[in-house]
């Protein structure tokens, strides 16, 4: 199949594609509000230069963290199509340095892409889809220039508490229902994982940590994008509730502390091959 065609299937499947030629309204449920971020701001990228945004054919469609200068790390299911297959690594390219999706900063091809192996994508009928273990690293295919606004984030190494205020940043829809050009962040609490899973209706924790706030939440495209917690990586976005911002049920981050050392150990082999 045709493999921009692939990646919007895919991502519509998803509820994660945004910026695509062919609209929200193929990629989203119709509804009053249903997948839009709410409660974000405006954020230059000298403030979160970790951020990324991984592209296909000019178009964002889903967020990603700088690890190191040769390493992204994004969501597994931000690199995967509908066949539950990896992305070929020539249709994903990487624009860092930018406050905005469609110009500015560096656009990077993709060198090669690792998937944890317990990765799990499910979705059941009339829900949202859930993931396990959704965390992929991205080898770039030439090094990154580090300055201002292009920086590597370290890692968590302890989960913040309940009700610890973290940062979670993106392009992804905002509240109007729009994707926003320019790059957005909000804060939300890190709330109860027990909680949060039998909200959400999750089965495992394994790996998870949850955060929400009252109309405030990252939303579809924000995906593979970076919670941090104090200026560290304590979260990937994962998935949410089809209505983004509803308190009621937090939206869901890979645990990046849970999953430290198999970043670090698969980053490793990755940039030495
Ligand atoms: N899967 C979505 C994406 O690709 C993330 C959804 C987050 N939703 C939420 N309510 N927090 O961008």
């Amino acid at each position: 199949m045709f493999p921009t065609l692939l990646v919007l299937i895919s991502m519509a499947t998803l509820g994660c594609a945004l910026h695509f030629p062919i609209g929200p309204e193929f990629l989203l449920k119709k509804g009053p509000i249903n997948n839009r971020i709410v409660g974000g701001e405006d954020t230059p990228i000298e403030t979160i230069p970790w951020q990324v945004s991984l592209q296909s054919q000019g178009w964002h469609y889903c967020g990603g963290v700088i690890y190191s200068k040769n390493i992204i790390i994004t969501a597994a299911h931000c690199v995967h199509n509908n066949d539950s297959k990896i992305l070929d690594s020539e249709i994903v390219d990487v624009r860092v340095g930018s406050s905005t999706s469609d110009n500015g900063g560096s656009v990077i091809k993709v060198a090669k892409i690792t998937v944890h192996d317990h990765y799990i994508h499910y979705v059941y009928k009339n829900d949202t889809p859930k993931s396990q273990y959704d965390i992929a690293l991205i080898l770039l295919s030439s090094p990154l220039e580090m300055g201002p606004t292009v920086k590597a984030i370290p890692l968590a190494e302890s989960v913040p508490n309940d009700g610890a205020v973290v940062r979670v940043s993106g392009w992804g829809y905002t509240e109007t229902g729009e994707a926003p050009l320019h790059l957005k962040s909000v804060y939300v609490n890190i709330v109860n994982l027990e909680k949060c899973a039998r909200v959400n209706k999750i089965e495992s924790t394994k790996a998870k940590i949850c955060a929400a706030s009252p109309r405030k939440d990252s939303c579809n495209g924000d995906s593979g994008g970076p919670l941090t917690y104090r200026s560290k990586l304590v979260g990937i976005v994962s998935f949410g509730p089809e209505i983004c911002g509803d308190p009621s049920q937090p939206g869901v981050y890979t645990d990046v502390v849970e999953l430290r050392q198999w970043i670090d150990v698969e980053a490793t082999k990755l940039s030495s091959n």
